[in-house]
């Protein structure tokens, strides 16, 4: 069974259609997104996370609609998400920050230590979140939504600005996350960790699905290619 399905999704800016019509689904693992720049990628995440209304459409999670329900509940219903664009709480610390992801779920403060271990910044705990490295920023927005213990995490571009060792540590994340029975989504563009720790890829294009398969079966896939290559 899926955990998520998204089912002839289309979302238009007045003229522009973001995402075409789009079904696809993910199931506990890592699925990744992939999709040259403005192929809709966010803007999908802006969708299965309740953002934004789609056009037309749906959003099952657990085979239940949620279309109609607002980002509030679809984060008590284990959906979290981090931003391409980071999102933290600048004027507050790294520990802060989760610790008021944690208390927005009534969860105790104490975990916010473990959380930081977790996703390797704890060395950065006490430091203002906005003069922490960009790679920094971006794992505090994971340990922000994974104090919400999610079942559907929507990762947007999470390993840009992280260093190769990072990234290493990230990869090994996912697979924990993923051996927890979590439904990872990853927008990503660092093909290695794509290829390498994805179960299932979905590649969009211009707002609509171009193909879905295993990493080796998007590998060898003429459109991706294609795609890529404008
Ligand atoms: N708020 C918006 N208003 C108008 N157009 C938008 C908006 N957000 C995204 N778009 C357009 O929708 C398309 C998909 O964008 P996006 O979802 O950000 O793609 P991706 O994340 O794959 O790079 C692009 O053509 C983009 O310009
Ligand atoms: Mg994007």
């Amino acid at each position: 069974m899926s955990m998520l399905r998204v089912e002839g999704v289309t979302v238009r800016f007045g003229e522009v259609t973001a995402i075409d019509d789009v079904t696809l689904s993910a199931s506990p693992g890592v699925t990744g997104l992939i999709g040259p720049n403005g192929a809709g990628k966010t803007t999908l995440f802006d969708v299965i996370s309740g953002l934004r209304k789609p056009s037309a459409g749906r959003v099952l999670l657990d085979d239940a609609d949620i279309t109609a329900k607002g980002p509030h509940q679809r984060s008590r219903l284990g959906v979290a998400r981090t931003f391409q664009r980071l999102e933290v709480f600048g004027s507050l610390t790294v520990w802060e920050n989760v610790v008021v992801a944690l208390e927005s779920r009534r969860r105790s403060s104490r975990l916010a230590s473990e959380l930081l271990d977790r996703v390797g910044i704890a060395e950065f705990a006490a430091n203002q979140a906005d003069t922490v490295p960009t790679g920094a920023a971006r794992l505090l927005e994971l340990a922000r939504a994974l104090a919400t213990d999610p079942q559907l995490l929507l990762l947007d571009e999470p390993s840009s600005g992280l260093d190769r060792a990072e990234t290493d540590a990230f990869g090994e994340l996912l697979q924990q996350l993923s051996a927890e029975g979590r439904a990872v989504v990853l927008v990503e563009h660092d093909m290695d960790l794509v290829m390498n720790y994805c179960d299932h890829v979905h590649v969009l294009n211009l707002g609509r699905l171009l193909t879905s398969g295993t990493p080796s079966e998007i590998r060898s896939h003429e459109g991706v290619r294609e795609a890529y290559l404008g």
